[in-house]
């Protein structure tokens, strides 16, 4: 399957996807790949600071780790590649000038990076590491949704131990988890939505 062939509308992605736990072995073509990650790159963040870092995982034996990890969850060697996206936020603070548009004015560029110490440096590297957890969210719902538009299932799953995984893939103990993903050609159906009504979570002021 090719990005070519199969791209679905926005509404129609995100009523169709489903956490999918069973996948053909079907590899992803690795120009589809990259597709939906660069879709998922082009998710929105706070002064664009872009924390997410996004570990490509299609090694047999490190998925088998990861899935121990995952406390036997199948689905993680079941797919054909599993995404484990991360923040870094640390990283976002080593290199302040990296977020800043080229379209910008030295003086409006300092004033980024002077705006990013002012208001990152007082708080501690947890607090911080929280908050880039919270635009990397936004990324995962790109993620998903960028994957199931070019034809492909995933599920996002917190169930693991995030220490263990962050040892398999030599992460630094600052970075937060946001999602392991397993993503590749679906092989069952998924479950149909269950999901509160509007007027359960809406409130109209
Ligand atoms: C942050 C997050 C973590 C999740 N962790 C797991 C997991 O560890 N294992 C799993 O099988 N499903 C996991 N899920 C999938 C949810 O169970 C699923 O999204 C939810 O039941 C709604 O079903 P749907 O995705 O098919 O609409 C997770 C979902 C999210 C958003």
């Amino acid at each position: 399957m090719s990005v070519l062939h199969k791209t679905l509308p926005v509404a129609e992605a995100i009523e169709s996807r489903r956490s999918i736990r069973k996948f053909s072995s079907d590899p992803v073509p690795p120009e589809d790949l990259d597709e939906i990650l660069r879709l998922t790159s082009l998710a929105p963040s706070a002064w664009n600071v872009q924390p997410w870092r996004i570990h490509v995982v299609t090694s047999s034996k490190l998925k088998q780790q990861l899935q121990e990890a995952a406390y036997g969850q199948p689905q993680v060697t079941a797919a054909p590649v599993v995404i484990v996206l991360v923040s870094d936020m640390e990283d976002v603070l080593a290199h302040p000038e990296e977020i800043n548009h080229p379209g910008l004015s030295a003086v409006q560029k300092q004033r980024t990076v002077e705006t990013l110490k002012n208001t990152f440096g007082p708080m501690s590297v947890e607090e911080r590491g929280y908050w880039g957890l919270a635009q990397t969210n936004i990324a995962l719902g790109f993620l998903l949704l960028a994957a199931q538009g070019l034809g492909y299932a995933t599920v996002p799953m917190l169930g693991f131990d995030p220490a263990k995984v962050k040892a398999l893939l030599a992460l630094p103990e600052h970075v937060k988890i946001a999602a392991m993903v397993p993503l590749g050609d679906a092989d069952e159906r998924g479950h149909s939505h269950h999901r509160h009504k509007l007027e359960r979570i809406v409130v109209r002021h």
